[in-house]
């Protein structure tokens, strides 16, 4: 019997497009050379002898990807989300990037990062460091061999942040060169061209990530028109550009691989043109945006305008590391949304944030995020959400689980088809 075989019973729960979850009860799920082989009902004979996990009345989903989510800023988390965005940068958040000078420092946040990641169900991720090379040479080694699947940016700013977090411009794109050239050969996490934003970056260095990015064949990940403030700027500082988005397409960054827009709360029409004409993607931040901006994306309306969309845990703007948990906040905001801004908004359905949460997202990074035949398995089991008095169907432990579950619902992480033992 061929030993890169395995089969799991329990019961499965996927995105089968936008609107609909596929449900399957009580099934045999078989993966092979990590991959979902098929799903059956009644055990097909050829299957009979394998030895089986049995995992019951749990529930088999794809595990999750996080499209926005700054490791440095792990520490603080849950902390000063009195702020806006701005005196948040100042106050909070640059000072705490800048430790990332020290390396030994970094290592001791990113290991703890990353497991925590992990622990809550994320296997992919488009990841910010901070300025520091050797720092996120770190970050981005310690993902690779963990083996998830993402992008790590060295960020870049050369401008308008306290003095030791800001660039020299000809030794930033120098830096950023030999981190690509390092790590674009990596199997699992991959760089990826980030300039923090608009405010925080010059055109020279804009245009000269730009020059890197069609040299190695890289995409970018930024933040786009996150707040008001932040469109302004860059219409300031740019005055060349219509929009915070033709900054970035301008240097010909967008023109080279993935484009990961994180955000997109105030975009103008031009912003939004730029960035579908790219296929890239916006990315909603639910907690983060509650804390830090105070704004909601407008959800609804830009799925409908076939607008690629993922879910982001913005740490620390967002609080939570799991990123399931801003499945069941996209929900919660796009009624607000709607009840708010009844004009050309609409609320999402649960089926439509657990798929920008999974399958959507899982694209990005080579065919997984679903559990139709095919993907790469990477999957979690997730158990004890029902009540006694209450038993819930699958996709209802998949929706709660979103809104109230805790990594302990968690009960086993599968990636690329063999099951983690590490104790998380
Ligand atoms: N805009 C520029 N930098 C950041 C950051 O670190 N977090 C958030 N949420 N917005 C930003
Ligand atoms: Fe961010």
């Amino acid at each position: 019997m061929n030993s890169n075989i395995k089969l799991i019973h329990t019961n499965i729960v996927y995105s089968e497009d936008r609107n609909r979850l596929a449900v399957y009860t009580d099934s045999y799920i078989v993966v092979e050379d990590g991959r979902v082989k098929g799903i059956w009902s009644e055990l097909p004979e050829e299957y009979k002898n394998l030895p089986m996990k049995d995992y019951g009345d749990a529930v088999l989903i794809p595990a999750f990807s996080d499209l926005h989510v700054h490791a440095p800023q792990y520490l603080n988390r849950g902390l000063e989300m009195d702020l806006l965005l701005s005196d948040w940068l100042d106050k909070c958040t640059f000072p705490m990037e800048a430790k990332f000078a020290d390396a030994e420092f970094a290592k001791l946040v990113y290991d703890a990062f990353i497991d925590d990641m992990i622990a809550n169900g994320t296997m992919h991720a488009c990841v910010y460091g901070t300025i520091h090379t050797e720092a996120t040479s770190y970050l981005i080694e310690r993902m690779n061999s963990k083996g998830i699947k993402g992008f790590v940016g060295k960020v870049n700013m050369d401008r308008n942040a306290q003095a030791d977090l800001l660039e020299d411009t000809s030794e930033s794109i120098r830096d950023t060169e030999a981190f690509l050239e390092k790590y674009s050969g990596n199997k699992n996490t991959k760089p990826i061209i980030t300039p923090r934003f608009a405010p925080t970056c010059t055109r020279e260095q804009i245009n000269g990530l730009g020059k890197l990015g069609k040299k190695y064949g890289i995409g970018m990940q930024t933040h786009l028109v996150e707040s008001i403030w932040e469109a302004e700027q860059a219409r300031l500082l740019f005055p060349e550009c219509s929009c915070d988005t033709e900054i970035y397409e301008r240097a010909g960054l967008m023109d080279n691989g993935p484009v990961i827009g994180g955000h997109f709360i105030f975009p103008s029409e031009d912003d939004i043109r730029i960035l579908r004409m790219y296929d890239g993607y916006a990315v909603q931040c639910p907690d983060a945006t509650i804390s830090v901006i105070a704004g909601i994306m407008q959800t609804g309306a830009l799925l409908d305008r076939g607008m690629k969309i993922g879910l982001g845990s913005d740490i620390s703007a967002g609080h939570h590391i799991g990123v399931f948990t801003q499945a069941a906040r996209a929900v919660q905001l796009s009624k607000l949304k709607e009840f708010y801004e009844p004009e050309g908004n609409r609320k999402i359905s649960f089926p439509e944030a657990f798929w920008m949460a999974t399958k959507q997202s899982g694209e990005l990074f080579g065919g997984t995020g679903s559990l139709e035949p095919g993907s790469v398995f990477d999957a979690l089991v997730i158990d004890g959400l029902s009540d006694a008095a209450r038993k819930l169907k699958p996709e209802q432990v998949a929706e709660r689980f979103c809104y109230l579950g805790t990594k302990e619902n968690i009960i086993a992480r599968y990636m690329n088809g063999e099951e983690l033992s590490q104790a998380l």
